[in-house]
């Protein structure tokens, strides 16, 4: 950050001529982050609506499904590869009053389960970094939409501010493949996969500055800081793969927050109608 800047600060700038309370009263005013639930707005937009169906691949337990089948009125399914997120996400379905519109199914975005042109469209929130071969997932998506149909796309990407060993450790810690973190290998993938990209959003560190306003994210810093201080005693407690997980989620959101890492929403379209 201190680079873009022609010269260094000297000891009287930096104790004189401002006034340190007035700057910290500044940055106590929000900037009105739009919250993570704004990216349906996005899906609403679409006009999504009764009479659709959404395929929300990657959708862990189906709460995001339940969320649109509720706000629109459309059915839903959602994917998922993990045995623990489908049933627990079952009860869920089960106890929620637009159930009856969701179903889940166990599958993966390299072979999902569904016939072709069965979505008008795919919604997929912060899970293509979890795979290797983008081209396949991709198809596949473009595969299962009917021809028009959308797909919607919520993901994170490096910044030119993330060097490449805190990308090794963070892709290492969270199952990321680090290809994915890239905007142009993502943007060929694309444009090879047959969708075309409809609509962009830099959406930045938005979300993340608005989970901590709300109080609804935790306090990320202070759990590195926890993580790192107690290393032995919270591994053994833990255990390594959660340790390594919840360090590796808490970076995750603090290099949002410090633009090593930045949100992006595509819309993309399958043109042949
Ligand atoms: C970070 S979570 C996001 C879950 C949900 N979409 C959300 O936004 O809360 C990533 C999800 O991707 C799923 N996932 C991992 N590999 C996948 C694959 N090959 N196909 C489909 N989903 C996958 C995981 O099981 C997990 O539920």
């Amino acid at each position: 950050m201190q680079d873009e800047w022609s010269k260094p600060v000297t000891v009287d700038e930096m104790y004189g001529g401002w006034d340190y309370e007035t700057a910290v009263a500044t940055l106590d005013r929000s900037l009105s982050p739009r919250p993570t639930e704004s990216i349906f707005d996005e899906v609403g937009r679409l006009g999504v609506g009764p009479g659709d169906t959404v395929l929300d691949i990657g959708g862990r337990d189906g709460r995001h499904a339940l969320l649109m089948a509720e706000r629109f009125g459309c059915r839903a399914v959602s994917v998922d590869p993990v045995a623990e997120n489908i049933s627990s996400g079952r009860e869920l379905v089960a106890g929620h009053e637009c159930g009856h519109l969701v179903e889940l199914r166990t599958g993966s975005i390299e072979q999902i389960p569904a016939e072709d042109g069965s979505f008008q469209l795919v919604f997929s929130r912060d899970m293509l970094g979890h795979i290797e071969d983008l081209a396949l997932a991709l198809n596949e998506c473009r595969r299962v939409l009917t021809p028009g149909g959308f797909m919607v796309i919520f993901e994170l990407f490096a910044t030119a501010l993330l060097h490449p060993e805190e990308q090794r450790s963070l892709c290492a810690d969270t199952a990321t493949v680090p290809e994915r973190f890239s905007v142009s290998n993502f943007e060929a993938a694309v444009a090879a996969s047959g969708l075309t990209v409809e609509s962009l959003e830099i959406l930045g560190s938005e979300y993340v500055e608005a989970s901590q306003e709300s109080g609804t994210a935790p306090n990320y810093l202070l759990q590195i800081s926890r993580l790192r201080r107690a290393k032995e005693s919270l591994l053994e407690e833990l255990g390594e793969v959660p340790y390594r997980a919840m360090y590796g989620n808490a970076l995750w959101s603090i290099y949002r927050m410090i633009g090593k890492l930045e949100s992006r929403i595509y819309v993309l379209r399958r043109d042949d109608t």
